[in-house]
């Protein structure tokens, strides 16, 4: 990469040496047909159906026998194949062109299922990457005897951050007899950094860097080469899955209780596939499935997929339902989450009908942040943002009003650089979304950017909060049109903003999140989905530690991501208590009894909170 930036740069200099003139023609000339090459040849999955052999070394032997027969020559089948999936089903992942693909697809290539071509998905958490650290407030009874003892939870996710307290071993079994993952180093990452509790990791990388190998990458986020998780989502899945007791957890006292995840004795199997800019590819997906199938897991969760429209299953499309449906006949049972795009209906992805496929709701706990006018008046939103709102009475303004350009409304829900520095500094800015679309971290960033030094945040129904850098409020539409009648009413219209309280309990919960994708699906509409719906607004579970300002590790995070693994949990404990039950028997107890094990309970146990919207 570097060399050949550098030959670039030699030869649109104005260089008249005959010598390099001819190296840069020669290079211009390979420049080129590399590119042609790149540009041409893609990742593409050729899948194989079941595996014909029990030896994985034959499986991979054939893959290349087919890659040779196709390349014409060993040396290109080598240069081509990035992957071979062998333990779990059939296929590799290789580099083709479309003719090549399409040749291997045709007759002349017999057991080929499917060829596909190698793709992104997403992880599923919506609204916040954001973070504040108030730890999870639970107590009372534990939830099962078993607490998930002797299963291996598999996490296809973006790693995990070992150091986490909820991963402490103390207490943990001795890894089961049935594991044979291993312990995969890389960037600060370590055999010390499994135990008891992490008994295994890996890292698929190869089909992320082939899709992403001809963009620049200057925006590039910062992870590792390693099961370490550089985004934090891996981390507050696995931590909500299995999660082991974090005792007196608090936040400044904000809360304090018994923190845990689901199946608080279960063992954790980290399959790192998805990466903080490239998001997670079929290819890296499918070896995470092939690996977890060989290593042992007892369940797989994730929290990741596609958006519609969906790839279909039917005709081996889908590489996540590839994979779920070989694990699920090894015994696995696989957990999915529903997806972020709702409420619209026939939004849901990961439908395949051996999935247990996940919807988020709402819980039981609020974050009520008062909002006191210069009239004495006192209204009431949500925030997330302890300590953060120091400022007495200051002024407070409407965004409209205070626009750059007046010819747009793009000040109204206060876009990027929509606001007139001058006048918003100092003060408190009130912006009205106009679909829950712009979100309230951007509007928030937009008013710090123009020196305000808080923003009330007026929306439409919309369930998950998130953390911004200046206090942020959000408010009911009901409630931003009083503050704005009261703006524009007073001469010198002042506010002051509260720390939020926690409320538990007082509002009706579950309710489906709004962002919860809906059913039925596009692909199979008679086929009923999602099949069960868990506790996936404003959780509360580990995190990769940030930035030392509000981190204490721990983050609340929204999304169906969040509700998968609790019930990857939960099938932890049904599997705990009954080694012997199938898949699909897991799934029946889970969806034919509505509050298995113990829904209040278990609800209480793990996080609180419906949506109020700020009244
Ligand atoms: C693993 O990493 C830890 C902490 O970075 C280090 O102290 C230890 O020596 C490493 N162990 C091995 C086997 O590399
Ligand atoms: C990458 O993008 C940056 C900024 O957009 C640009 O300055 C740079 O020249 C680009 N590099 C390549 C290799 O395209
Ligand atoms: C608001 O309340 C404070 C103290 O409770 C009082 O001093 C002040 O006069 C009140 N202001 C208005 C506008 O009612
Ligand atoms: C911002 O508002 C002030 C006061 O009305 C005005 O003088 C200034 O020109 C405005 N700034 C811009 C960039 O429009």
């Amino acid at each position: 990469m570097d060399s050949k930036t550098r030959r670039d740069w030699i030869c649109t200099k104005k260089n008249y040496s005959l010598v390099v003139l001819a190296l840069c023609l020669l290079q211009h000339y390979l420049h080129v047909s590399i590119i042609l090459v790149e540009a041409t040849s893609e990742v593409h999955i050729v899948y194989l159906g079941e595996k014909k052999n029990d030896d994985p070394a034959s499986t991979k032997k054939f893959h290349h026998q087919m890659l040779t027969t196709l390349l014409g020559s060993k040396e290109a089948a080598y240069r081509s194949i990035i992957y071979s999936y062998k333990h779990g089903f059939s296929g590799f992942a290789a580099r083709l062109t479309e003719s090549q693909a399409e040749a291997i697809a045709a007759a002349e290539f017999p057991g080929v299922v499917q060829v596909i071509r190698n793709r992104i998905h997403k992880l599923h958490t919506t609204r916040s990457w954001d973070f504040i650290g108030i730890h999870q407030h639970s107590s009372g009874n534990l939830l099962t005897k078993s607490m998930g003892k002797g299963t291996i939870i598999g996490l296809i996710d973006s790693g995990v951050w070992p150091e986490s307290k909820s991963f402490n071993d103390e207490g943990m079994d001795p890894i089961p007899t049935h594991w044979k993952g291993i312990c995969q180093q890389g960037e600060h990452f370590n055999s010390t950094n499994c135990n008891r509790k992490i008994i295994g990791a890996r890292w698929f990388r190869k089909g992320a860097i082939e899709h992403f190998k001809n963009l620049n990458r200057t925006n590039t986020v910062v992870d590792f080469r390693s099961p370490r998780d550089g985004i934090g989502h891996g981390t507050h899945t696995a931590s909500t899955a299995a999660g082991y007791f974090v005792k007196r957890a608090n936040y400044r006292g904000l809360a304090s209780g018994l923190a845990r995840g689901g199946a608080p004795l279960a063992h954790l199997a980290i399959y790192k596939a998805c990466w903080a800019f490239e998001g997670c590819t079929d290819a890296d997906l499918l070896k995470a499935f092939d690996k977890a199938i060989h290593d042992g897991v007892d369940i797989l969760s994730l929290s990741v997929g596609n958006v519609t429209p969906l790839f279909s299953y039917v005709d081996q499309r889908d590489s996540i339902a590839i994979g779920s449906f070989h694990a699920t006949t090894k015994g696995i049972t696989v957990v999915c989450s529903a997806g972020n795009d709702g409420p619209i209906s026939q939004t849901i992805v990961n439908t395949a009908p051996w999935l247990i496929t996940v919807a988020a709701t709402t819980i039981d706990r609020v974050f009520p942040t008062a909002i006191t006018l210069g009239n004495n008046h006192t209204l009431w939103g949500q925030s997330i943002d302890i300590e953060k709102h120091k400022h007495g009475f200051v002024g407070i303004i409407y965004s409209e009003r205070i626009a750059l350009d007046r010819t747009n409304d793009s000040a109204k829900d206060c876009q990027p650089g929509s606001l007139n520095a001058t006048l918003a500094s100092g003060k408190i800015v009130l912006c009205f979304s106009k679909s829950d679309q712009q979100d309230i971290e951007s509007a928030s960033n937009t008013v710090q950017e123009a020196g305000g030094v808080g923003l009330i945040f007026a929306q439409f129904p919309n369930d998950g909060l998130a953390s911004c850098d200046i206090p942020c409020i959000r408010v009911g539409y009901e409630v931003g049109t009083q503050i704005l009648s009261y703006i524009r009413k007073a001469r010198f219209p002042i506010a002051k903003l509260s720390d939020p309280k926690t409320v538990i309990g007082k509002w009706a919960s579950p309710r489906v999140a709004s962002f919860s994708a809906r059913g039925p699906s596009s692909m199979t509409p008679e086929v009923l989905k999602p099949d069960i719906a868990a506790p996936g607004v404003d959780i509360i579970a580990a995190f990769r530690p940030r930035d030392t300002k509000h981190s204490n590790g721990y983050a609340l995070l929204s999304g169906t991501s969040m509700a998968c693994p609790h019930v990857a949990g939960i099938a932890a404990l049904i599997k705990s208590a009954h080694p012997n039950w199938s898949p699909s028997a897991i799934k029946s107890a889970l969806v034919t009894t509505g509050n298995f094990p113990d829904w209040n309970r278990w609800n209480k146990h793990f996080s609180r909170r419906p949506n109020p919207q700020g009244s």
